[in-house]
């Protein structure tokens, strides 16, 4: 197990009150664990400012397979970045619509530019970009 670090917070009784009744509503068992949890978000979100580290990138793309053309350009600009898909999956949600979820393992610059790329694809309904990391650097 990693070494421990212990530090006393002051902080306003208002605003320690407030994230209490988060964190439980939340399902944290403690403290500590959900502020180790926004820690680790921040530096996630520090890694991806950066902009060189290796990062994972999660693509969510809802879109209607009728609509002329558009599950080949989406193939297309996926397939020009294979190289960096770790995964990819379909599911036929319904008669008309599809949801696409692509997994990228690549600097953030290069992930953040084909989920650009995909979600402002016209005829994607809704697209999203969930970015996190490789782990490597959080405990
Ligand atoms: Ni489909």
């Amino acid at each position: 197990m990693a070494d421990l670090t212990r530090y006393g917070v002051s902080i306003d009784c208002s605003l320690s009150e407030r994230f209490d009744r988060l964190i439980k509503a939340k399902g944290y068992s403690s403290r500590s664990e959900a502020i180790r949890d926004l820690i680790r978000d921040r530096l996630v979100e520090e890694e991806w400012e950066a902009g060189g580290e290796e990062t994972i990138g999660v693509i969510t793309l809802l879109y209607d397979h009728q609509q002329r053309e558009l599950s080949q350009k989406l193939t297309h600009s996926q397939h020009s970045h294979h190289a960096k898909t770790v995964s990819s999956l379909h599911i036929h949600l319904d008669s008309s619509n599809c949801l696409e979820v692509i997994v990228l393992r690549a600097s953030a610059a290069r992930v953040r530019r084909l989920a650009d790329r995909l979600i402002s694809t016209r005829g994607v309904k809704h697209g999203k970009l969930i970015m996190t990391s490789t782990g490597r650097q959080l405990a």
